[in-house]
């Protein structure tokens, strides 16, 4: 009888993993409805005010549309000040001339120190885990956004 009983002891210890896993994958799902609840039907490709937009939002509300195994972008990382400079210095990098262009100095600068410790070494990120936000265009954004 005794040893029937050790015989269960890696079943419920089965068990217990597979529900907290269960857990996790719940959670994730709800980190990914908080993501898509950005301002998408704003997005155009050609655009740099919504491209600013986009940047914004993804640092102020996360992103989880990859999938990496790195997880999702954490929202809030920055204030929602830095988050407009920093989307003024991100908007150099495609190409376009920011709306406030005052901002891109202090903008480079917050992206050096907030952002570069996942998104790599001026920010180009690393295939699989961080994309690259060097890209044109961005890859999610190129996603996301209608023509
Ligand atoms: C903890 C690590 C981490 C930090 C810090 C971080 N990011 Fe991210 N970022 C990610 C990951 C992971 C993704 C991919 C998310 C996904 O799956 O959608 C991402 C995605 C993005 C995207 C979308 C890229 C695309 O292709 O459209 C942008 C833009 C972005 N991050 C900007 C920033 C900025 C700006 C900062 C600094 C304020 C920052 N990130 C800081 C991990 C991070």
């Amino acid at each position: 009888m005794k040893k029937l009983f050790l015989l269960f002891i890696p079943i419920i210890l089965f068990l217990i993993s597979y529900l907290s896993k269960e857990k996790t994958s719940l959670s994730t799902s709800i980190s990914l409805k908080k993501a898509t609840s950005l301002n998408k039907d704003r997005y155009r490709l050609n655009c740099v005010e919504c491209f600013e937009q986009y940047v914004e939002d993804v640092i102020n509300n996360g992103l989880d549309i990859f999938h990496y195994p790195s997880g999702a972008m954490p929202a809030g990382t920055v204030s929602k000040e830095e988050a407009k400079k920093i989307a003024a210095f991100m908007a150099t990098l495609q190409g376009f001339t920011p709306t406030n262009v005052e901002y891109v100095e202090e903008g480079k600068a917050l992206f050096y120190g907030n952002c570069t410790g996942c998104h790599g070494v001026e920010g180009k990120g690393q295939e699989g885990y961080f994309p690259d936000l060097t890209k044109r265009p961005l890859e999610g954004f190129k996603r996301l956004a209608t023509q």
